[in-house]
């Protein structure tokens, strides 16, 4: 079997690419190395760096596959702000290249990354797939008109899609450039020995889903018969307190954490519902955060990459 992985130099692509590999799926991995790493590529995978805005190169990546994991993208609500036509040309037209490419190829599934980004302001918990969907920034419009599009070629040409809705992920390869992620900007503050900043009173909580999961939800559902869209979470969630206290306990130091005020806009609660997934495709997720945090936490130590965004900037 032979599997496409756009973004696969990426924190979520590379894990999904190793996993392939371990079950004997050949690998392609199609990125540009805009956010990515070449050393995530794993040795066994085939790498071209290229971008999905570049319709011949999807095609010639995309030819003879039987599954395309999506996950290129441009990531993060902030920079989507700064420049959202980067923004949506990657994510709404690239996405656009894929789909074609797929429509082409005739792909048993295409499985596209989509975020819990769509659903901006949360109203109700825990989050079920009709949640209402009132994107608050570029990047939650273009990822939902990404999956928009992904269900309108199921129904116009038959390519089978899902959509997987991540929430929180965290896990091997997250860097400390990650578009301001809690967890790597907690690991980086512990390793310097510096206090952890929460941003009001720390009881906020949030569904943290390990890559593990992801990536198992994404081999899952491309080899179920399962389409549509489905809310990826881990069946949790912990406050930001926990786990800044979880984070000392597993990396055996104690820095202490500052108070800041609350950040406008930030929501209060999060948690998936991620009942549709396990009933489509017996989405089982296993990690326990403690153990997920323990692995990533001796992760980032080895980590010898310098990542690209200097502290200043979170
Ligand atoms: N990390 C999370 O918590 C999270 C949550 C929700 C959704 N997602 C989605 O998961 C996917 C992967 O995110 P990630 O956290 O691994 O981010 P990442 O930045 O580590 O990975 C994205 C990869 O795509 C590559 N890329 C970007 N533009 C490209 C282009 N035009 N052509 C080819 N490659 C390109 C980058 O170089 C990078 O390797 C994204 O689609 C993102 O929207 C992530």
């Amino acid at each position: 079997m032979k599997a496409l992985v756009t973004g696969g130099a990426g924190f979520i692509g590379s894990n999904i690419s190793m996993k392939l590999l371990e079950m004997g799926f050949e690998v392609t991995i199609l990125d540009d190395l805009s956010s990515g790493y070449l050393s995530n590529v794993p040795e066994r995978a085939q790498f071209i760096e290229g971008s999905t805005v570049d319709g011949e190169t999807v095609n010639e990546a995309a030819s003879g596959v039987d599954y395309i994991f999506h996950l290129a993208a441009s990531v993060g609500n902030k920079r989507s702000i700064d420049d959202p036509i980067y923004d949506a040309t990657i994510n709404v037209l690239g996405t656009l290249n894929v789909l074609e490419a797929a429509r082409k190829t005739g792909v048993k599934k295409l499985v596209y990354s989509s975020s819990a980004g769509i659903f901006g302001e949360l109203k109700t918990l825990p989050i079920k797939e009709d949640h209402p969907q009132e994107p608050d920034s570029p990047y939650g419009v273009s990822k939902l008109a990404a999956e928009k599009n992904c269900l309108v070629y199921m129904k116009l040409y038959g390519v089978p899609c899902v959509c997987l809705r991540y929430f929180n992920v965290y896990g091997v390869h997250q860097r400390f450039d990650a578009y301001g992620n809690v967890i790597p900007i907690f690991a980086d503050r512990i390793l310097r020995g510096i206090p952890m900043t929460i941003f009001g009173d720390g009881e906020q909580t949030r569904d943290f889903v390990n890559v593990a999961d992801v990536a198992q939800a994404n081999i899952r559902s491309a080899l179920s018969p399962a389409t549509g869209v489905f809310n990826i979470g881990s069946g949790t969630r912990i406050t930001i307190n926990s786990l800044a206290g979880l984070m000392e306990k597993v990396s055996g130091r104690s820095v202490g954490v500052v108070y800041g005020p609350e950040r406008p806009g930030d929501v209060r609660d999060s948690l998936a519902d991620a009942g549709e997934a396990i009933k489509g495709f017996a989405y089982d997720p296993l990690s326990d955060i403690e153990i997920g945090l323990r692995e990533y936490m001796n992760w980032i130590k080895s980590d010898q990459i310098t990542c690209r965004r200097l502290e200043s900037d979170i």
